[in-house]
Formats: C-alpha cells, sequence, structure tokens
C-alpha cells in the first residue's frame, strides 16, 4: 500500500497537520475533515465558485484544487476572514441586500476581497469582469457590485466612481446571467478561481 501524505497547512490561523488520500479535494479536507462547512459546495464541475478560499492570499476554487497541493500553503475561509463577520465586505453584502439564499456569499465575499486587494478602486465594469467566476441565482448581480464598490469606498479607495441608485443600476452584461431574482429571501454568508 502506498504511503499517505502528509499536509501541512495553517487554515484561519491554525496550523494544521494531517495525512490525507491523495484524491482528495481541498474543499472535501476543509469541510469533512476540518470542519469548516462556512464554505460550501455548489457544483461539482468548478464552475459555481461558492467554494472559493484564499490560498497564500489569493481566491482559489478549493473544489479544483487538491489538498496535497495546499501543503505549506496558508489558507483563509470565510470563517476566518474576520472573526466577528466585520470584514467591510461582509458589512457592505449585508448593508446593500447583496444577498438572497446566501449560498454564494460566503464565494463572492473571498472574490471580492481579493478583487480589491489587486484593484482597490475597481469600476462597475472591473467589478463584473472580476467577479465572473462567481455565479449567484438570486441576486441579478446588482446589489452585489454596489457592495463591492461600496466596500471600496469605506476601505479608503480614492474615487466614488459609481454609487448608483437602485433604480439606475441594472446595466447589461457584466457577471454572467444577469437573471434577476427567482429564490426566497434568506440568510447571509460569505470567489474567483484561480
Ligand atoms: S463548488 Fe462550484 S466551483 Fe467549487
Ligand atoms: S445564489 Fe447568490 S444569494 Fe442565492
Amino acid at each position: 500500500m502506498g504511503r499517505v501524505p502528509r499536509v501541512h497547512t495553517t487554515i484561519d490561523g491554525v496550523v494544521y497537520q494531517d495525512e490525507v488520500e491523495p484524491r482528495l479535494l481541498l474543499i472535501h479536507y476543509l469541510r469533512d475533515r476540518l470542519g469548516k462547512v462556512g464554505t460550501p459546495i455548489g457544483c461539482d464541475t468548478s464552475n459555481c465558485g461558492a467554494c472559493t478560499v484564499h490560498v497564500d492570499g489569493l481566491s482559489v476554487k478549493s473544489c479544483s484544487m487538491l489538498a496535497v497541493q495546499a501543503d505549506g500553503c496558508a489558507i483563509t475561509t470565510i470563517e476566518g476572514l474576520a472573526p466577528d463577520g466585520g470584514h467591510p465586505v461582509q458589512r457592505a453584502f449585508a448593508d446593500c441586500h447583496a444577498l438572497q439564499c446566501g449560498y454564494c456569499t460566503p464565494g463572492m465575499v473571498m472574490a471580492a476581497v481579493d478583487l480589491l486587494r489587486e484593484n482597490p478602486d475597481p469600476s462597475e465594469a472591473e467589478i463584473r469582469e472580476g467577479l465572473e467566476g462567481n455565479l449567484c441565482r438570486c441576486t441579478g448581480y446588482v446589489n452585489i457590485v454596489r457592495a463591492v464598490r461600496a466596500a471600496a469606498e469605506e476601505m479608503g479607495a480614492p474615487g466614488a466612481r459609481i454609487h448608483p441608485a437602485p433604480e439606475a443600476a441594472v446595466l447589461p452584461g457584466g457577471v454572467p446571467g444577469a437573471e434577476s431574482a427567482a429564490h426566497a429571501s434568506a440568510p447571509a454568508g460569505g470567489g474567483t478561481g484561480r
């Protein structure tokens, strides 16, 4: 029988050492072994972005990476982004009503944080492009874009280039499938895979 790999990681500030199956996906390691269920699984095709976490500071779809590939890495999940849920992006999502069922929200928030790290003052088009790897079935994306802009401004972006009023915010294109809401409202949660 082959040797079982051992992975050393730091996840949400805690050091872990575990033996893992070589085929174990990072998302299953996080959820099933460590109980990090704040990071959801939304598909099995690396398509939806719900499972997005940060690996060494960059957003990654954790269903597209093996746990063994995370050896030596520092990983942040939505649970470790701000222990009190108080990251500006999380607050902006709540304030701007940027979620309905909340299933996509952890991945959206993690992707948005990475986007703002790379581009602290994104235009609406840049936000839509930056979040194109994350799908939302509920919101139509308009309030998600508003939330990311609001977070950028709270975090010190120099230009308040857009702050669309809700009625003026329906723009064509951008994040894929800008469909309108069809789901019932519900709680908050918190991806762009590379
Ligand atoms: S679960 Fe959908 S991209 Fe990972
Ligand atoms: S899938 Fe995005 S809020 Fe429901």
